[in-house]
This record gives structure tokens, sequence and C-alpha cells, in this order.
């Protein structure tokens, strides 16, 4: 972090308002073969390796069950590991847990606030003045879970954890999180985020990293990511429910031109991602109508995090909102 002119004074004087010290030249976090197995025997995490560079704003994606929030709950030594070496801001998660947390923030996945808790700068740090005198516990969910933010976030620890941090909340409060944690990350916060909402890593994250049964099966930028999957993406809309998604499916599969193309059913009709998806694109609209097909619509557009997690995990993951506030 490099604050130049008026800003510097500020900053080094909230530098001293920190708590927490963090070990020289340390990486966020480090960890090495980590494996965490429950006492019934659940595998959760099993030989994970990944660092996490000071200052990064770090992407934790997986469905449901995947293993995040063990690993979160073992950055934060709320878990001790089964096996391996984890690191986290230069401290030993089992033999210096005190150190590591008094340099970390950490969001919970279930919201865990004090019900009395009234302070005045946490109140104003997530935007919640206009029910500044409300007790905590006559909260909705979504204001809870600002609340509950603030908390991680108003001691400026160097290294932040936020578990699913958004989950629940109404795009305007989901948005006006987004820009609270950028501009920490800004101020030289690290950010640990788990989601369920693509579109939230692709907006805040540097980096991002996949977990699938307790694997990391993929890790890079976002960019890099959506360049994986390679070429570009076809979406066709079809009237005649999953009977015709299925045989335009079928037919997409089949098609000379898109050889090695992805093929996959969506909500509305069926996605062909292929490095030929442009120029053979309206060949197989053709071939569509001529199978008796009706075709409602099409677009061609670039990757998505949704392909990307799509490719990897041969599933959409599910971000219905009636999943929301789990
Ligand atoms: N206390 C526990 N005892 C035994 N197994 C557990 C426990 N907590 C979690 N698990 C199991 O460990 C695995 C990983 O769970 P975890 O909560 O880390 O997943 P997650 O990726 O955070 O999922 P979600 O997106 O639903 O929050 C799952 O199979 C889960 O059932
Ligand atoms: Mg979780």
């Amino acid at each position: 972090m490099t604050p130049t002119g008026a800003e510097s004074k500020a900053e080094s004087s909230r530098e001293e308002e920190r708590t927490g010290a963090v070990a020289d030249d340390a990486s966020a976090i480090d960890v090495d073969e980590l494996e965490l197995v429950y006492s019934d025997g659940t595998v959760a995490v099993r030989g994970i390796d990944m660092t996490v560079p000071e200052g990064e704003f770090f992407g934790f994606l997986g469905p449901n069950g995947a293993g995040k929030t063990t690993t979160i709950k073992v950055f934060a030594t709320l878990l001790s590991p089964t096996d391996g070496a984890v690191r986290v801001n230069g401290f030993d998660a089992r033999s210096e847990a005190r150190k590591v947390r008094e340099s970390i923030g950490y969001m919970a996945q279930e919201t865990s606030i004090d019900p009395e808790l009234t302070a005045e700068e946490n109140i104003r740090f997530a935007d919640l003045a206009d029910v500044a005198d409300k007790r905590a516990e006559e909260f909705s969910g979504g204001m809870k879970k600002r609340l509950d933010a603030a908390t991680a976030l108003v001691h400026r620890p160097p290294l932040v954890f936020l578990d699913e941090p958004t989950t629940g909340l109404d795009p305007k409060a989901r948005n006006r999180l987004w820009d609270y944690f950028q501009r920490i990350n800004d101020l030289g916060t690290s950010i640990f985020l788990t989601t369920q909402y693509l579109e939230e890593a692709d907006q805040l994250c540097d980096r991002l990293a996949v977990i699938l049964d307790g694997e990391i099966v993929a890790d890079g930028s976002p960019a890099d990511l959506k360049r994986e999957v390679g070429g570009e993406v076809l979406d066709v809309e079809l009237d005649g429910g999953s009977s015709a998604r299925q045989r335009a499916a079928t037919i997409a599969r089949e098609f000379d031109a898109f050889a090695d193309a992805s093929v996959s059913e969506t909500d509305e009709g069926i996605s062909v991602t292929a490095e030929t998806a442009r120029q053979y694109g309206t060949d197989l609209l053709v071939a569509l109508r001529d199978a008796e097909l009706t075709v409602t619509g099409f677009n061609i557009r670039a990757p998505t995090l949704d392909d990307v997690f799509l490719a990897i995990t041969g599933e959409e993951l599910d971000t219905d909102d009636t999943e929301a506030g789990r």
C-alpha cells in the first residue's frame, strides 16, 4: 500500500489503529497439503495447496458441501487441521492460533452478531444510520448481514474472511457491500471471499480457486479462467419444452462444425460453446429449423464465470434466491 499526499496522513493514523501484527514478508495465506477430516469420518478437505499474497482479493468458489466453510474455519483457527501446514499472516494456525486470530476479521456464513450491539461506528460503516436506534435483534436478515460485515471489518485487520457475505441481500444492499469490500481492499486489506454469486466473484476478485469435493480443481484470474473455456458461447432459445431442448442438443452435438464443442441444455434452450460458434452459428440455426424446432431467440457472447463453472463442475452453481438466508 503506497498512499500519496493528503491521504497518507489519514492512512498512517488508520494504520496505527489496526490490531494484530503481521509477520514480515508473509503471504496472507500459505497452505500446504491441508486435510480436514471431521470426527464422524467425513473428509471435507483433501490436500489443498494455496498461496494468497498480501493485498489480494481472493475468491473461493464451489457448490454446496464442497468444503469452503471448513477451509475458512481452519484458516480462522476454529478447526484444527487434520494434516498439512497452514500459515495465516505468517503465523502457524496450530501453534500460533492466538496471533492468527488477532490479525484477521471473520464474517461467518451464519450471521452471528451481538444482539445488544449499537456501536455508532459499525452502523456508520454499514450504512445503517437510518436504523441506528434499533436494537440489532430487530434487524432484518439483510441488515444483520451488513452489521455483521461492519463488525468483521471495523478494527481494520490486515486479512478478512467473508463466508458468503451477500447471500440473501437485495441487489441494492449487495452492491453497497461490494463497494465497501472493494474500498477496504483498496486500502490494503487482503480479502478471502466465498460466494455463490459468480457475478460477485467476477467483479471483485483478482484471483479465484474452484473447490469441488474437498479438492481445488481450477484457479486463476477470472479472465484466465474464461479464456480456458475457449471460444464463444451461442445461446439458442427454443419453444417446445424439454423434449425440444433435448432434440436440439442432440443436433448440436452431432453437428460437424462443432466437433469439439460443449453443448448444454439451459432453462430457455441450449448453449453451445465452441471456437467456431460465430462462424457456424447460423448453420446450426438453419439445421434446427429444418428439424422443425422453433427458435425464438439467439445470441453469441463471450464466456462468463457461469460457463467456467459449468465446464469445470458439470453443473450450474445454484444461485436461486429461494436458497438465500440459509
Ligand atoms: N461438523 C461437521 N461434521 C461432519 N461433517 C461436516 C461438518 N460440517 C461440515 N461437514 C461436511 O463437510 C463437507 C464440507 O462442508 P462445508 O460446510 O465446508 O461446505 P461448503 O462448501 O461451505 O458448503 P455451502 O456452500 O453449503 O456452505 C460437507 O460434506 C459437509 O456435510
Ligand atoms: Mg459454507
